[in-house]
């Protein structure tokens, strides 16, 4: 398609790049006037100070936005609100570990285990170590705490118990988690769908057999 005009190389870049982009014209030997070359340039240099000052108004703003001490929120987990003072920086899990001492979810990220910190956030399973606290603001946590109240044990516990899938215990909560979220979503689902659906938590202990035969169990009889 080259050389018919309508070849991608061709053409203008489409979008915004259009408007900061200044062709300089062709001479009639095939090269560029210095005339066309320094208009272009001058007209690229103002098109490049419109966007630096619209950058920097936009810094501004930011900037005046940026929440800097630490910030009273309100948290809602595992079905009450509760109030924490966190940092910007400040992850959900390190929140619900070090303040509210929900210790079920675990840090684990730099140990070659993967997902240990799952909790659900309006109904789906997310890392509490890559979540800034403040972010979770206004939206449903629950941890895994919340799946046993006294007597009642949610079926997924059961499940890892009777099949052996605790591993050592450390990334077991992150993984029930990620099983109870899964199956409430596919509460029919095959073995495939189950090794794909829990394929974000992976643990040195590698009991993946029994895990994957709770949840099939669990699907089988409708979650
Ligand atoms: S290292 Fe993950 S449960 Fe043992």
């Amino acid at each position: 398609m080259a050389g018919n005009g309508n070849s991608p190389c061709s053409g203008p870049l489409p979008g915004p790049f259009t408007s900061t982009r200044v062709a300089a014209k062709p001479t009639s030997k095939g090269g560029f006037s210095r005339r066309s070359f320094l208009k272009g340039s001058g007209a690229a240099v103002a098109a490049t100070a419109v966007a630096t000052h619209g950058e920097e108004a936009q810094a501004q703003e930011n900037a005046a936005n940026v929440v800097r001490g630490p910030k009273e929120i309100t948290l809602n987990v595992n079905g009450e609100d509760r109030k924490v003072s966190v940092e910007p920086r400040m992850s959900l899990l390190e929140v619900l570990r070090q303040q509210l001492y929900l210790t079920g979810c675990k840090d684990l990220q730099d140990v070659y285990v993967d997902g240990a910190d799952t909790v659900m956030i309006d109904g789906k399973a997310v890392y509490a170590g890559l979540v800034f606290a403040l972010q979770a603001e206004g939206k449903k946590i629950r941890t895994v705490e919340s799946l046993r109240q006294g007597r009642n044990v949610d079926p997924v516990i059961d499940g890892f118990v009777k099949h052996d899938g605790m591993q050592c215990g450390y990334c077991t909560p992150g993984f029930v988690v990620a099983t109870r979220v899964f199956l409430d979503q596919h509460p029919t689902a095959s073995l495939e769908e189950v090794q794909q659906g829990l394929g974000g938590n992976i643990c040195r202990c590698g009991t993946y057999d029994g895990i994957t035969k709770c949840a099939l169990e669990l699907a089988k009889g409708g979650a």
